[in-house]
């Protein structure tokens, strides 16, 4: 009995005919629907991990949905900092609610418990879970009592050595203390950092994954260095759990790793300079 999901995460979808950061985010998603199509048929489930809308418009949902509908497999959906829950809604479907409030949800396949948590907060960039997403949390793992565990989040909740560290989940504590009731946390996933990273922290293995949108270029421990814009790699993560190993791959369904120039940023340098 194998499980098998896809982990999409950052689609930062714009409304037909727009760009985000000079990049055409819809046909992005386009593509890595096209490798799931092609390559994936016989997973479970894709999940999305967040920041699914670049700035929340009504036009980019509509668009998402119209995306996925090609999707040969289950979807299921939380929001990260970049959504508009209340928009979301309104396109989705309210149903979409847990009993949080928020857009948390459970899955049982396979053997293993999936929970995606959304640790979006209404204007904010950095993560919140709040006490009642803990407290459900803790439910649900009680639950699961000792089928192995995943946890899909936006927002990473360890630091990472990087700018973005400043924006992650910046009280950690109590998601940390609810995972560890739990004997067999396999992975706790996260988009948002725009990076390909895996770490231990306080004993758990936690992963990000570089998403959709534009790949960040790093500066270790130099917060005050801004990070560059990279165009590729396009990233997805395929999840892969038998009962005694849980493996992440990273699928590139973008290659490349050209910065981004922004044209308007260069025009404004050439007239100073003029
Ligand atoms: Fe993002």
């Amino acid at each position: 009995m194998t499980l098998k999901f896809i982990v999409m995460s950052d689609l930062h979808l714009v409304p037909e005919g727009e760009l985000s950061m000079t990049l055409d985010t819809g046909t992005r998603l386009e593509a890595a629907v096209d490798a799931v199509v092609a390559r994936y048929g016989d997973a479970d489930f894709c999940v999305l991990a967040g920041d699914l809308a670049d700035l929340g418009q009504p036009a980019a949902y509509e668009r998402l949905q119209k995306i996925i509908a090609r999707l040969p497999i289950p979807v299921f959906i939380t929001l990260g900092n970049h959504d508009d829950r209340s928009t979301f809604f309104d396109v989705f479907g309210a149903h979409y609610a847990a009993e949080t409030g928020k857009v948390d949800k459970v899955i049982d396949a396979r053997g293993y418990r999936v929970i995606l948590l959304d640790s979006s907060e209404p204007g904010r960039v950095d993560g919140v879970l709040e006490a009642n997403q803990i407290e459900w949390l803790m439910a649900r793992l009680a639950e699961a009592a000792d089928r192995p565990v995943i946890v899909i989040l936006h927002h990473n909740a360890n630091a990472l050595h990087i700018n973005s560290d400043s924006i992650r989940i910046l009280e950690p504590d109590a998601f940390v203390e609810a995972l560890k009731t739990h004997p067999d946390v396999r992975q706790v996933i996260a988009g948002h950092v725009h990076l390909t990273s895996t770490a231990s922290y306080r004993g758990l293995p936690f992963t990000t994954l570089a998403g959709g949108h534009y790949s960040v270029s790093f500066n270790v421990d130099q917060p005050q260095v801004p990070f560059r814009r990279l165009k590729g790699p396009g990233q997805m993560a395929v999840v892969i759990g038998t009962e005694d190993r849980t493996t992440v791959l990273f699928e590139d369904f973008i290659d490349g790793n050209e910065e981004i120039v922004i044209v308007e940023e260069a025009v404004e340098i050439l007239e100073e300079v003029a």
